[in-house]
């Protein structure tokens, strides 16, 4: 099994650079996913409060027999928690879900600009680290602007930023802030949800690497240094997801998947997105 890579974010935290997601993973499917991931090698799953599934992958940390230390688990805070005491008693919610003491990251899962203000949410998360709850905490989906009035209101930067990034959204802005602040990016929806697997500058360069689609765009993420976590149910994809550590993309193919871009979401837009469940 190929050494998965890892990421020391700005305070001294080590995370796996590749990881297993679990959007859209059925509660009570979710932990043989996760337990096949684990078998696989993964060991760092990222999950949410919004997914209702965090139950699953504590399960699946007990039931694969693996020490907690062993496993980077991050979680976010519901898009209905943000008001400070809300998002206290969330996470306390999130612990017992995942039946831990701690979680290795957690995030703002939106900013929700509409709704409220996410530098208050934030200082309770600020909160939660100080308490050694949460080793690391971050935002996810923040634009720049975002992250601009976050840092100004508040005294720990965030350690990742969370958003949607593949070939045909590549985020040059947000990346380059994130670069500049010492926020690492995590890029969700890597292979835009199966869309990019038939693009025909993809399909090339894996026929020439002898590699699938997927393993090109995500070997791509890796060597720009961002941090990905590939969703699957099918045991071989999930192994596929993760063979990517012993090939690599030259300077010619890395510019092809860039050129790409054209900034299409497959997800909301961050600064018009306001659900609340
Ligand atoms: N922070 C946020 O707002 C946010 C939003 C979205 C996602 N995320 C995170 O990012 C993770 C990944 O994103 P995602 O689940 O939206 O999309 P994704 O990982 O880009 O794509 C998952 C889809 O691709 C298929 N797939 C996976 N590997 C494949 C392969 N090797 N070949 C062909 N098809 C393959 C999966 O099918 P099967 O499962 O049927 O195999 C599934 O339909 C999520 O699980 C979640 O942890 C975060």
């Amino acid at each position: 099994m190929s050494t998965i890579p890892v990421i020391t974010l700005n305070n001294g935290v080590e995370i796996p650079q590749l990881g297993f997601g679990v959007f859209q993973i059925e509660p009570d499917k979710t932990a043989d996913a996760v337990v096949t991931a684990f078998d696989a090698g993964y060991r760092h799953i990222d999950t949410a409060q919004m997914y209702r599934n965090e139950a699953g992958v504590g399960e699946a940390i007990k039931r694969s027999g693996l020490p907690r230390d062993e496993v980077f688990v991050t979680s976010k805070l519901n898009n209905d928690s943000h008001d400070p005491e809300v998002a206290a008693a969330a996470f306390d919610r999130t612990l017992e879900a995942l039946d831990t003491d701690h979680v290795d990251l957690f995030l703002i899962h939106w900013p929700l600009p509409t709704v409220g203000d996410f530098v208050e949410t934030w200082h309770a998360m600020e909160e939660i680290y100080r308490s050694g709850r949460a080793k690391a905490i971050g935002v996810s989906n923040f634009q720049p602007h975002h992250l601009r009035r976050l840092i100004d209101g508040s005294t720990i930067v965030p350690a990742v930023n969370q958003i949607e990034v593949h070939p045909y959204l590549t985020q040059a802005e947000v990346r380059a802030f994130g670069t500049e602040h010492g926020i690492a990016t995590e890029a969700w929806s890597p292979i835009a949800q199966g869309k990019v697997l038939d693009d025909a500058t993809i399909v090339r360069i894996a026929e020439a690497h002898d590699r699938t689609p997927a393993q090109v765009t995500l070997r791509w993420h890796i060597q720009r240094g961002d941090i990905v976590f590939p969703k699957s149910v099918t045991k071989k994809r999930i192994r596929e997801n993760l063979a990517l550590f012993d090939f690599e993309l030259d300077g010619v193919d890395m510019a092809a998947i860039d050129g790409l871009n054209r900034d299409e979401r497959t997800g909301p837009n961050p600064d018009t997105f306001d659900y609340v469940p």
